[in-house]
């Protein structure tokens, strides 16, 4: 047997044969951040780096799908090299490639998935498609504890506001989603409303410390019967009037027109609306569901007034609350090869043929 015979023999070994534990290298470009990691064992994030393409689309207050696609053409090679340069690893220590598949940008994810598709077939790895809700879902896990099932999980993000009952980490079902914008979405318009910056999350949070949450009233929308979904374009509607006056029936104002005081007032008043919500679908998911943990996860679970929120209720009713470090929150590859692991072991790995897709139903 010739030497590429033999590699060519153990690589189709190891496809069928995947590594039942090990080093995961994981991509993740859904959005507009490009992203890989290595992750051991499901847990143990040993490199994870990230390319922020915030600089890019902070001038269009939001992201632009065709240049976030670019970014990630330009960026990805440099993010995987960086990421196995960190970890000390050669390609053969590394048992899989997992990459983010669903949902997301489609041109976004495409880079990231023939990225994934590219190392997984030139090194003769299994290559695992991830979810990048549930992977919001697993980012808790990271460099922590394993989380105690049953648990619910609300993942907040730019994109998704969803609640999930989780009986393991790969076994997720919604039991609750938005009907209109996504939380993220709604600090990010508020943000843009209020002139605070893009993202508008972090502006939002930060403003807030400055304000009275309780200086306007704004609505806590869907609160009737008991309900797991979530609306926010009423909130947001509330603030614009709020902010500008009822047309028809105020006379119109500009930001000009408000101090700095109560625009913070504002955006603090805007942060407990929102909180509000978030943890009376999270107090009802508990009930219904019978969970023990609360998981959060996506970029709103950043949020200092929603940590403490859920943390006070977790507290109260003695659950545990698992909240990932900010890095785990926001998009990031580990949560990606960390929640591959899982599928490895389960035997579940994916064809070169994957696709990628950029809503999922229910
Ligand atoms: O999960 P993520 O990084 O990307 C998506 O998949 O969307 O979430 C980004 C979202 C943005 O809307 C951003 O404004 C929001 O998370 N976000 C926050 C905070 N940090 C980020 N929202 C509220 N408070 C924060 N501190
Ligand atoms: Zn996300």
């Amino acid at each position: 047997m010739t030497e590429s015979h033999r590699q060519a023999v153990q690589c189709s070994e190891s496809r069928r044969d995947p590594a039942p534990a090990g080093r995961i290298l994981g991509v993740e470009t859904s959005c507009d951040e490009t992203a890989c990691a290595v992750v051991d064992a499901g847990r143990h994030v040993v490199a994870n780096v990230v390319a922020s393409q915030i600089d890019i689309h902070q001038r269009y207050g939001g992201v632009v799908p065709e240049l976030a696609s670019r970014a990630h053409i330009e960026a990805v090679n440099t993010v995987i090299a960086g990421a196995l340069a960190r970890a000390g690893l050669a390609p053969a220590e590394i048992a899989a490639v997992a990459v983010t598949h669903e949902p997301g940008l489609i041109g976004s994810l495409l880079v990231g998935l023939m990225a994934a598709k590219t190392l997984a077939w030139v090194w003769g790895k299994p290559l695992v498609g991830v979810n990048h809700i549930a992977a919001h879902a697993y980012a808790a896990s990271l460099d922590a504890e394993p989380l105690d099932y049953p648990a619910i999980a609300l993942v907040a993000s730019g994109g998704h506001t969803a609640l999930y009952r989780c009986a393991g980490p790969t076994e997720i079902a919604l039991i609750g989603k938005t009907i209109d914008d996504a939380a993220g979405e709604a600090f990010d318009k508020i943000a843009q409303l209020l002139e605070l910056g893009y993202p508008g999350g972090p502006a939002i949070d930060k403003a807030a410390r400055d304000g009275d949450p309780h200086a306007v009233r704004f609505p806590r929308p869907l609160l009737k019967g008991q309900s797991l979904d979530f609306s926010f374009s009423g909130i947001k509607t509330a603030v614009l009037y709020h902010v500008r006056g009822v047309p028809g029936s105020e006379p119109q104002r500009t930001l000009a027109d408000l101090s700095r005081r109560q625009i913070c007032d504002i955006a603090a008043s805007f942060q407990q609306a929102v909180v509000d919500t978030l943890r009376i679908k999270i107090r009802r998911a508990v009930e219904q569901t019978g969970a023990r943990t609360i998981i959060l996860g996506g970029g709103v679970a950043a949020n200092s007034a929603l940590r403490t929120a859920i943390d006070a209720f977790g507290h109260e009713r003695n659950l545990a609350v698992r909240i990932p470090p900010m890095a785990y929150c926001t998009d990031n590859a580990a949560m990606i090869a960390g929640l591959a692991w899982h599928d490895l072991q389960a035997g579940r790995t994916d064809a070169l043929s994957l696709a990628a897709t950029a809503t999922v139903r229910h």
